[in-house]
């Protein structure tokens, strides 16, 4: 397997629930930027049209990713206008939680209770969204997820902003200046943080925690992806079914590819 189980801080339960946010608002930005709800769109319109599904219930959301943009996309098709979104987390972000369940009319609601991504049975009906999330489940987890996901029918995409293909030993060489670039990346994308708190504000132009911490976070997410080949790996234990897996990448504005994706869909309704 090409992916190393690397550590990141988001994943420690003793990191605190406000830098977590932070970081993950930070990612908010970043997809903005990546157009990743379009890409997303295209990979989930046909998915519930042809699975007649009308919720999309989204594990490991942090502060709500893509998910905003991408219902108001989806909801620009007639077909669609009634789409909901469901947020769960590990970690529920408070912020989100707040920002989202006070307006009802926004079809999203954030679940205010932790939600574990391998329990995936017992995540209320919808089509099952991981963005980002996927490689913080080491192996037998993600093997648990993806399990569960065929046992269950329960139809679900995995999706990674970007692919894991680049050399270990290059990313080991490439550290040190990647670190550098994605710091200065937050200091970049930090005004367009929303919302944007005096907290957000000091850990990063003052005392520049948040910089670093998502610098890290950041790089050490790319090697902990699971790859195609990875993702066969896992899925080569689980048993024949009435159940299809399609992996693939994102297709982005420019034509090129944008990030990877594995969909998993009950057979007979495929
Ligand atoms: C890199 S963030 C991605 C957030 C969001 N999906 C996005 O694209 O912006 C990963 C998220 O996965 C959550 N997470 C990590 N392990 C989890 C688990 N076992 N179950 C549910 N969520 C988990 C983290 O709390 C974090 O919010």
């Amino acid at each position: 397997m090409k992916r190393i189980q690397l550590f990141e801080f988001e994943d420690f339960s003793w990191f605190p629930d406000w830098l977590r946010s932070a970081l993950t608002r930070l990612i908010v930005v970043l997809l903005k930027l990546l157009g990743t709800s379009e890409v997303l769109g295209q990979l989930i319109k046909p998915v519930l049209q042809s699975q007649k599904l009308d919720t999309i219930v989204d594990l490991g959301s942090g502060a709500g990713g893509a998910m905003p943009a991408l219902l108001a996309h989806l909801r620009k098709d007639k077909a669609l206008e009634n789409l909901k979104v469901r947020l769960t987390d590990l970690y529920p972000n408070q912020m989100a939680i707040q920002q989202f369940n006070s307006d009802a009319s926004s079809g999203i609601r954030y679940h205010e209770t932790p939600v574990d991504a391998t329990n995936i049975a017992s995540a209320p009906a919808g089509l099952k969204t991981m963005i980002n999330c996927f490689h913080h489940m080491p192996p037998a987890a993600a093997r648990q997820i993806l399990a569960s996901a065929q046992e269950n029918k329960q139809p679900l995409l995995i999706y990674e902003m970007v692919d894991n293909k680049l050399p270990l030993f290059l990313w080991w060489l490439l550290l040190p200046l990647s670190l550098i670039i994605l710091m200065l990346m937050v200091w970049v994308m930090t005004p367009f943080v929303r919302p944007l708190t005096w907290r957000q504000l000091l850990f990063t132009y003052l005392i520049p925690i948040i910089p670093v911490v998502y610098a890290w976070d950041g790089q050490a997410s790319m090697p902990r992806i699971y790859n195609h080949q990875d993702l066969d790996l896992l899925l080569a234990s689980l048993p024949e079914s009435d159940y299809t897996w399609t992996k693939g990448f994102g297709n982005g504005k420019n034509g090129k590819a944008a990030g990877i994706y594995l969909l998993g869909l009950p057979k007979n309704e495929a």
